[in-house]
């Protein structure tokens, strides 16, 4: 094991390539806290099985499930020329609309499970709509904070 992890540092600094930042997954200075945000912990609870735990694409489900592809949730913005496309990720996580519009989806509908959540906490209630949309924006930020950036411009 330490052999084998020794001889892999060796080739990686072989080859002379600049090791490339990791961005939002770097780990933080040492004297920085550590804060767990609450929504990352939903992340990884309700999203990581697909979306990997870092929102690349890896997860263990889809691995399992080939030919399911829930591309890479760190590249929002990169694809959407640099600005992050908030709108369109609420109503994607939401999807009650959407599911409407083209009635094929993979993923779950959050809006839905998270409405059955609520409703099961409170009841019926009339600010229940509030609260499922507080949770997706809060997952919505967190994608946010999650976005790839742009290696620095070099001068
Ligand atoms: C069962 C697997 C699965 C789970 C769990 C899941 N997703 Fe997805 N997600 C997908 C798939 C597959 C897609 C690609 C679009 C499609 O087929 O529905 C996707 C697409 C997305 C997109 C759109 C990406 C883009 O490029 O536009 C966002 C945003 C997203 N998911 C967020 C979430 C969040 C937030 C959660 C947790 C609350 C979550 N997903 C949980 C499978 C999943």
């Amino acid at each position: 094991m330490i052999r084998t992890a020794a001889v892999l540092a060796i080739l990686l600094l072989g080859t002379g390539a600049p090791l490339q930042a990791q961005g939002p997954t770097e780990q933080p200075h040492p004297w920085e806290p550590v804060i767990i945000e609450p929504m990352e912990r939903e992340f990884l609870n309700s999203c990581a099985s697909c979306h990997g735990r870092d929102g690349t694409g890896a997860g263990f489900l889809t691995r399992l499930f080939r030919g399911i592809d829930p591309g890479d949730l760190t590249q929002l913005s990169a694809r959407n020329d640099g600005t992050f496309p908030m709108e369109r990720i609420f109503s994607v996580i939401d999807g009650r609309t959407e599911v409407a519009a083209h009635g094929d989806r993979q993923m779950p509908v959050w809006g839905d499970r998270y409405m059955d959540a609520v409703m099961s906490e409170y009841g019926p209630d009339e600010i229940n709509e509030t609260r499922v949309r507080n949770r997706i924006y809060e997952l919505v930020h967190y994608l946010q904070s999650i976005q790839a950036v742009d290696a620095e411009p070099e001068n």
